[in-house]
């Protein structure tokens, strides 16, 4: 399979720029993004700012499309749960994947439409499933008790999802097709669980798999989807029941580091195209639920670089963010790779750790990277933060939350703004204002 790594010979040295969305290049040592300069992006709307490129999403949601015009596309909307983002993935003909009550509604108010929303959750309350139903949305039992509760709800089509038994080559917080797992059904359960839905007088369209995020091969997605096809198989013979659907989940990676490699997004959703059509013959409607691969690398985060200053055998730079806005290295151990901003085509001159602003030593967000001396007031871009940033991000420390923008075509549309002082406090009853 053809993987958008490059680790050649010299002549075809990794560069830091592919990291980086589509339309970045550097020009007069400066990053530009979607015909911007990222000194202007940061001067209008402050730092830290996530940036998100257009025509990468776009390209990508393209991609994906191209697979099978049947297929349904549904964005994994924790990546980054934003009204414009969806809007213009909805506008496209994707739907998405929602796991909370809150989720939905950002779909909803996007406008995704009920038959492209999928709703998720190892344990939905009866609210949420109250909401998917007046919604229109698949709903995806994970429980054996989830039936009957779904049909009470008013729910009238699910998908049930399977749990393989597979161990995804990942990180174990991000694993969800264990035989351990807390989320979906093993194979007998599976079954059963088909069979109570079908009592219940639930539309039972079909079967579901995700194995796990940022997933570096295919091999065990493929393993998933034969155990997904074995679980239809059963149902056919023991309840006369075959699915017409098969989702297939998400979980594709992204490049945050050099030394990533990564299967093209095309390429691993055929692969597992063409094996479900291949061990599956009757007909069936294919469903993809990718989150990280849609927006990872369409976003990047601008930081503002502060203190600067040595220790024994460390040469820190202190960024006005970190693990408030970028938890994932405290939680899965990533790697991310920086540049100077505004001076992109300088030369190293050492090894740098980049430091968050939190009162904690743990609050590091790059451990080593290369960079030309950095300065106060220069900005470090840091590639493939579009999903689960935002998402994750918390006010630990009082910290207001980032803005986020939209850019193409030399012009920067604000899709989310940064939070305030006020909004810091505007859940506490005794603030005085
Ligand atoms: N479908 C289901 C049922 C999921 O649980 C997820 C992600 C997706 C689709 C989308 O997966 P993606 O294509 O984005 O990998 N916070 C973690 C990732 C958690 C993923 C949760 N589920 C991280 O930062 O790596």
């Amino acid at each position: 399979m053809r993987t958008s790594s490059t680790t050649g010979g010299a002549t075809d040295a990794p560069r830091l720029i592919d990291l980086f969305p589509a339309t970045a290049v550097v020009d007069g040592g400066e990053l530009h993004l979607g015909g911007m300069r990222a000194t202007t992006l940061a001067e209008a709307f402050g730092t830290p700012l996530v940036v998100y490129c257009r025509e990468t999403i776009l390209a990508r949601a393209h991609a994906y499309a191209r697979v099978d015009p049947d297929a349904l596309v549904v964005y994994g909307t924790k990546a980054f749960p934003n009204i414009a983002l969806m809007r213009l993935l909805a506008a496209e003909g994707l739907g998405a994947d929602v796991s909370t009550r809150g989720e939905l509604e950002f779909a909803l108010r996007a406008g995704v439409p009920g038959d492209r929303l999928v709703f998720h959750g190892n344990n939905k309350s009866d609210e949420e499933l109250r909401a998917a139903a007046a919604a229109g949305a698949f709903v995806v039992l994970d429980a054996l008790d989830e039936a009957a509760r779904a049909r009470a709800a008013g729910v009238q089509t699910v998908l049930v999802r399977v749990t393989p038994g597979i161990e995804a080559e990942t990180h174990r917080a991000i694993r969800t097709a264990h035989a351990e797992s807390k989320f979906g059904l093993v194979a007998g359960d599976a079954v059963a669980a088909v069979r109570e839905a079908l009592a219940a007088g639930l539309d039972v369209a079909g079967l579901h798999v995700h194995i796990g995020s940022q997933l570096t091969r295919a091999a065990e997605s493929l393993l998933a989807v034969e155990r997904l096809v074995d679980v239809a198989m059963r149902c056919r013979e023991e309840l006369g029941w075959s699915p017409r659907v098969f989702d297939l989940g998400g979980g594709l990676a992204v490049r945050h580091s050099l030394a990533d490699t990564v299967p093209d997004a095309e390429e691993f959703a055929r692969e597992l195209l063409l094996r479900l059509r291949r061990h599956w013959h009757e007909p069936a409607q294919a469903i993809f639920e990718p989150g990280r691969s849609l927006v990872g690398q369409a976003g990047f985060t601008l930081y503002r670089i502060g203190v600067v200053k040595r220790t024994a055998g460390v040469a820190y730079a202190a960024i006005d963010g970190g693990m408030s806005d970028n938890p994932r290295p405290q939680l899965y151990g990533s790697r991310y790779e920086a540049l100077l901003a505004n001076r992109a085509d300088e030369p190293s001159s050492g090894a740098y750790r980049i430091a968050g602003k939190h009162c904690e030593s743990g609050d590091v967000l790059i451990d080593s990277v290369e960079l030309p001396e950095p300065r106060r007031g220069d900005l470090l871009a840091v590639p493939a933060t579009g999903a689960y940033t935002l998402a994750m991000a918390s006010n630990y420390n009082g910290v207001p939350r980032p803005a986020a923008v939209l850019v193409a075509d030399g012009e920067a549309e604000l899709i989310r703004r940064r939070e305030s002082l006020d909004d810091l406090l505007s859940a506490e009853p005794s603030n005085q204002g």
